[in-house]
């Protein structure tokens, strides 16, 4: 897989990057991230990427130029084009799940105000936020979602199994909490069914402090 960051800021996307299991994923040549400047695509003598808004309006907009032809230049037959916006529909587990399918992701990353909407018409397949609050810099955002793909990718992870059990996997409920040695930590013990070796009742507590958990912090998904 190959990932291309279009930003006014590479560093600022490529740093949570470097290191640990999206490093590895890397150094393995599961995946190929790149980060661009789309500043290097503009011809103004200034190197301008951002104009005011047609009609009046707050802040500054991302002009088409640049990013028509840094895009141009980037994608191939096989491209998908996301744009990071807190405009866009919510990332989700299943988003991260099909976009690890694909073969090359160029994300755009919206600065200021936004882009110019001939660049979502022409060129965008689809507009994506991290969450409902916005962000300084569409780099985080991109950064977080190259994350969530790259781990899901085979080979990412050393233990398979880690990635079907955790949370938002089927069937959509938080994990349960988890605990490690020393069984009693200043006098907070771990509960007994853990250290029981019973397996059917240590699923069954599982399942159990899962639904309770998901219940108090996330009772929307359950709805
Ligand atoms: N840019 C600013 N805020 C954002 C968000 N919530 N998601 C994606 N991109 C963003």
């Amino acid at each position: 897989m190959r990932i291309d960051i279009l930003t006014l800021f590479p560093e600022i996307a490529l740093a949570p990057l470097g290191e640990s299991i999206i490093r590895r994923a890397q150094d393995a040549g599961l995946v190929e991230i790149r980060a661009h400047n789309i500043r290097d695509w503009s011809t103004d003598k200034h190197k301008r990427t951002d104009d005011t808004p047609c009609g009046g309006g707050q802040g500054m907009l991302m002009m088409p130029g640049p990013i028509f032809a840094a895009i141009e230049e980037l994608r191939t037959p096989e491209s998908k084009v996301i744009l990071m916006t807190p405009q866009g529909g919510v990332f989700k587990q299943a988003t991260a799940q099909a976009l690890s399918e694909e073969t090359h992701l160029i994300l755009l990353c919206g600065h200021y105000e936004g882009v110019d909407h001939r660049v979502i018409e022409a060129l965008v397949d689809i507009e994506l936020s991290i969450g409902d609050y916005v962000l300084t810099n569409g780099a985080i955002a991109a950064a977080v979602v190259t994350d969530a793909i790259v781990r899901l990718l085979p080979g990412a992870l050393g233990d398979e199994r880690s990635h079907q059990e955790e949370s938002f996997s089927d069937p959509g409920l938080l994990e349960a909490p988890a605990y490690t040695r020393p069984i009693d930590f200043r006098g907070m013990k771990v509960p007994e069914v853990l250290t029981s070796g019973h397996h059917a009742k240590i699923a069954a507590w599982k399942k159990e402090k899962a639904l309770e958990r998901t219940r108090v912090n996330r009772p929307d998904l359950l709805s």
